[in-house]
């Protein structure tokens, strides 16, 4: 792939930096750790002035070095997460299922009123018909196992956002395991309607339970290699702005 189409409107020259909001600490207030990208290394740059010794402890005593490591490992999951959609026959455990579901499970969602439900499908019959149905996406057939992503729209407005942040957290724990995942979601589709009756059909669900499943996960060993993500492939500063609207040549695309 090659670069973004705007990834030339980087914005690079001195004096239109990117304008960072400063840490606040000090006076007696105890830093707290975030684990978001920017905040991340914001406290790296911070604490190694502050504190150039080795006393760097979080309240359960964790050393700051050793938590900066693995907010480092989080950001270079986020940037191998690749769709993937051909696998090897290698069998994907149950052990490692849980272990994707554990972290779906861990997901951000409204009133955390948690209203998904994981559909762990392995049965080739269930997966040939899916595949059957989605016609566009034979991996549905091919991959080892299927996590159909659930939820009933009666516990939460924002059900599907719910799936999706669920769904995001699955690939990502995929990726940190050394599997390969592909996301479906056409939820309003036609024939995703019928996909979705079918699985409610051949996995039990009942009706009166008005489970829906907007997304479907395949995972499985990956048998292609996509590159990591590159930041001037992604990080189109046309599309951030700091504070109010920034007015920029969006491309032909928008
Ligand atoms: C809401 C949503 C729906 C998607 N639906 C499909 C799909 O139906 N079939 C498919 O092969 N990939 C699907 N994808 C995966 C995208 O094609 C993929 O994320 C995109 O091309 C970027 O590639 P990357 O995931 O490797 O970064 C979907 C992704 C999202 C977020």
């Amino acid at each position: 792939m090659g670069p973004h189409p705007r990834a030339a409107g980087c914005r690079k020259a001195r004096g239109d930096e990117i304008r960072r909001p400063r840490p606040r600490i000090g006076h007696g207030r105890r830093a707290s750790f975030d684990n978001s990208s920017r905040e991340a290394g914001m406290w790296r740059t911070v604490l190694s002035k502050l504190r150039p010794d080795s006393t760097r402890r979080d309240r359960n005593g964790t050393e700051w070095k050793e938590m900066m490591k693995m907010s480092d490992e989080v950001l270079e999951t986020i940037r191998r997460r690749r769709t993937v959609r051909e696998y090897t026959d290698q069998e994907v455990g149950e052990e490692q299922v849980e272990r994707l579901l554990e972290a779906a499970t861990m997901a951000p969602n409204r009133l955390n009123r948690q209203p998904w439900h994981f559909f762990v499908i392995r049965d080739d019959e269930v997966k040939e018909r899916l595949a059957g149905i989605l016609t566009l996406h034979p991996h549905l057939a091919s991959a080892p196992v299927i996590i159909g992503v659930g939820a009933r729209p009666e516990l939460s407005t924002t059900w599907r956002m719910d799936a999706m942040a669920a769904a995001e957290n699955l690939l990502l724990a995929a990726t940190s395991e050394g599997l390969g995942a592909a996301l479906l979601a056409n939820p309003d589709g036609t024939l995703w309607r019928t996909a979705e009756e079918m699985l409610t059909e051949a996995l039990n669900i009942p009706l009166e339970r008005g489970v829906r499943i907007p997304i479907l996960v395949a995972v499985g060993y990956p048998a292609e290699e996509p590159e990591p993500h590159r930041l001037e492939d992604r990080f189109d500063q046309t599309k951030i702005h700091y504070g109010a609207w920034e007015e920029r040549d969006l491309g032909p695309d928008g």
